[in-house]
């Protein structure tokens, strides 16, 4: 498709139409024209671009538009926003700067074309289609933008320092767009970023994690989690990981980089889930490791309680980063907590009773538990590689046995406290906490069904082994 057809969409006709009756000089800015040269599917925003008011050319389009839609108006930034038919649409001036140096307020000078460009953060977004009537569908290239997107290079339109200082975010952008659209970022970029980076404290968490959770639903993750820790970035953002970097080596004993195991189970486990919190827990499944490393003459290399140790660590990082303290944040300490547990059944032989507590204790999220500890075969050892995935295919297929006999998961005893009591004419005391668990256990082990009869059963007899009486009817 020729990109002047890119723009045959009625809604580029229109706001031509409206900054032709306000005289003003239009273009379509940014994501959209990269996108659409990268072939890269529809646009959820665009952005425009008037020489003049971004405000009253979104007044004047919002009256041509059906239905005369809201706009929202952001005064000090200089910028409106139009919803329409599920798109937002961005206007802007062109301004001069973005930014006030010291105090990191928007500066609103307006500015030419140029201008606009080349304070934006890489040449692949300064690109620009014009769309006023009479030069509809001009584009505007002054940084050679199409030349780095066929180089699939990510530079900034002035010199990186500038850019970066502008706004620090880029730093984190440069690193997202390499990651998402498999780019490079020009070596003089890189050295910015690198020397830079003590910059990004000033940005908030909240655009940060942004950035991140995008490089985190890339293909392969790895990718910008390499740049970041390259750079030093990463260290600003995640010291626990980078903490988990190195080979150490005592008496001839060395233990794995956990750094490169992490980001390698990271890259495994994308192709088999999409979901963000899965890849979190995945890429924080070891951070406990670092504080728990200890070397033993006879044991070698251990990292004891790291799970425990790691899920309090998710609560700690999370907070930091501002993100969400709710049930996603919990699913990643369980995740966390518990991802040893498989490893430990695939290496030895699969006995029904484990994959009953494993089921019991991890409840919904045993298939995402299952998940994450395959990915976490990373051993390079072929035979090792084979058998574990040989045994956790088992645990699989036990995990849908067990659960269709047993019902285990988010198990409740088919004997209530309530019952116990009753039966045996009890106040709360601590015999009820013994027989419940009593039944569980035999339950759990496999000495009886999951079935309220033999429960029943086991209840008396422990009742009796207690001294208890069975209240008389
Ligand atoms: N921009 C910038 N510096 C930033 C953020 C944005 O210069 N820190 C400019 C870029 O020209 C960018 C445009 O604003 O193309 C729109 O920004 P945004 O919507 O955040 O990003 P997109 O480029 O559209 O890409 P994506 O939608 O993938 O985030």
């Amino acid at each position: 498709m020729n990109y002047k057809q890119a723009l045959t969409n009625n809604i580029f006709q229109i706001i031509g139409k409206s900054a032709d009756e306000l005289g003003l000089e239009t273009y379509v800015i940014g994501g959209f024209v990269r996108d659409f040269f990268l072939n890269r599917g529809t646009a959820k925003d665009i952005d425009i671009v008037a020489i003049g008011s971004g405000i009253e050319l979104a007044k004047k389009v919002a009256s041509n538009l059906k239905g005369e839609p809201k706009i929202s108006v952001f005064k000090n930034f200089g910028t409106a926003m139009i919803k329409h038919n599920g798109i937002e649409l961005e206007f802007v001036g062109a301004r001069k700067e973005s930014y006030d140096r010291d105090s990191r307020n928007p500066a609103v000078e307006s500015g030419t074309l140029q201008d606009d460009q080349m304070r934006r953060d890489f040449t692949i977004n300064a690109l620009a289609f014009s769309i006023n009537s009479k030069t509809f569908g001009d584009l505007k290239d002054p940084f050679q933008g199409i030349t780095d997107l066929e180089n699939k290079l990510l530079r900034t339109p002035l010199d990186p320092d500038t850019t970066y200082s502008d706004d620090p975010l880029r730093m984190m952008r440069a690193v997202r767009f390499a990651t998402q659209l498999g780019f490079t970022i020009a070596l003089p970029s890189l050295q910015s970023i690198t020397d830079n980076k003590e910059r990004l404290k000033i940005i908030s968490q909240e655009r940060i994690v942004d950035e991140l959770n995008k490089i985190m639903l890339t293909p392969k993750p790895s990718l910008g989690f390499s740049l970041l820790h390259k750079t030093g970035l990463l260290d600003i953002i995640l010291p626990e990981l980078t903490a988990l970097q190195g080979v150490e080596e005592i008496e001839g004993q060395r233990h794995k980089d956990n750094f490169w195991h992490t980001l390698e189970v990271v890259d495994n486990i994308c192709p088999n889930t999409d979901d963000l919190w899965l890849r979190w827990a995945a890429l924080l499944h070891d951070v406990g490791k670092a504080p728990t490393k200890k070397f033993h003459k006879k044991l070698g290399w251990t990292f004891h309680g790291h799970e425990f140790v790691g899920s309090k660590m998710v609560y700690r990082i999370f907070k930091r980063l501002r993100m969400p303290l709710n049930d996603k944040m919990k699913f990643v300490q369980k995740i966390v907590l518990m991802s040893s547990r498989p490893i430990v059944l695939s290496e030895d032989y699969v006995s029904d009773s484990a994959v009953r507590r494993l089921v019991f204790e991890a409840g919904d999220n045993v298939e995402d538990l299952m998940t994450l500890c395959e990915a976490d075969i990373t051993t390079k050892n072929e035979k090792k590689q084979r058998k574990y995935k040989n045994n956790f295919k088992i645990v699989r297929e036990k995990i849908i046995e067990v659960e269709e006999r047993d019902r285990v998961r988010n198990f409740q005893p088919p004997i209530s406290g309530e019952e116990i009591m009753a039966t045996f004419d009890l106040k709360p005391s601590k015999e009820i906490g013994i027989i419940k668990d009593y039944i569980k256990e035999a339950i759990l082990e496999g000495e009886i069904p999951n079935e309220f009869d033999a429960a029943k059963a086991l209840m008396l007899k422990k009742g009796n082994e207690l001294g208890l009486k069975i209240k008389s009817i």
